[in-house]
């Protein structure tokens, strides 16, 4: 039921056809934004624009005129842009090291980032600021031995976005990334056995949108919030590195 908090906002959200990615936009639908919603997968993504009364965009996240034109769409249709949320992800699959999997895996999870931003960039600007939330993950902030490229990237966007974020923060972008632990979704397929070994609960959807509400309406700026079950979302506490003299 929409509820009005977000009634005078444009959001855009890529992967938002399935998942983490749809049921945020669904939630800033409800909270009466506007929102783009940016999958390559067209069927599926257009259900869920009609669903919530948005608009679907095809949109590659790892072509960046797509997420220019994505972009584009939310201020064309919508006059403007204020939320850009860069959720889409996926996971390598398959035995041993394959080149092409790499590629994808690196393509989609920080190509579609940092595609992302310099797309989103111009439209946030012409409104005097907006906010950006990349989806990390926990996989980004420990070893990943099941998925050790899924890890890199995910570890990519959390450096990406603290260095990339004092460079926009003067102009009232905040740019943030969110890093949940397992979540109910297809992505986790695979994975099923090693989430039962490590004996990991799992988040369901809700918790995970319910994380991404607090850190866009958080003050903090290239903050990486982790998420587990049963625990509050916090920014993770990093720590500095040993200077050069010790
Ligand atoms: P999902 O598989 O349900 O949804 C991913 C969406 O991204 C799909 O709609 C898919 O069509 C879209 N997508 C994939 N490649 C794309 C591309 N090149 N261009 C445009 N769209 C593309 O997965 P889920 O779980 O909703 O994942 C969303 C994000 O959350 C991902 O970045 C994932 O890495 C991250 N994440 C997921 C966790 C989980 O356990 N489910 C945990 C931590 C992070």
């Amino acid at each position: 039921m929409e509820n009005g908090k977000y009634s005078d906002k444009v959001a855009l959200v890529t992967g938002a056809a399935n998942g983490i990615g749809a049921a945020i936009a669904r939630r800033l639908a409800d909270g009466g934004a506007q929102v783009v919603v940016a999958d390559f997968v067209a069927e599926r993504g257009e259900a869920v624009a009609e669903d919530i009364g948005g608009v679907f965009v095809p949109c590659d996240v790892r072509i960046p005129s797509d997420s220019r034109m994505a972009a584009q769409t939310a201020v064309a249709r919508f006059g403007g842009l204020d939320i850009a949320v860069l959720n889409a992800g996926v996971v390598t699959g398959g035995d041993g090291f394959d080149a092409d999997r790499y590629r994808r895996v690196v393509a989609t999870n920080l190509d579609g980032v940092v595609y992302g931003i310099e797309a989103v960039l111009p439209a946030l600007r012409a409104r005097g600021g907006g906010s950006i939330v990349a989806m990390a993950s926990l996989a980004g902030l420990m070893p990943v031995p099941f998925d050790p490229v899924y890890g890199a990237t995910k570890a990519a966007v959390v450096n990406y976005v603290r260095s990339y974020a004092p460079l926009v923060a003067g102009e009232g972008i905040r740019l943030n990334a969110l890093c949940p632990g397992f979540a109910e979704t297809p992505i986790i397929d695979g994975f099923r056995g090693v989430i039962h070994d490590l004996g990991m609960p799992i988040l369901e959807v809700s918790d995970v949108v319910d994380a991404f509400e607090v850190v866009l309406h958080s003050t903090g700026i290239g903050e990486c919030w982790q998420l587990q079950v049963g625990v509050p979302a916090e920014p993770v506490a990093f720590g500095a590195p040993r200077s050069a003299g010790g």
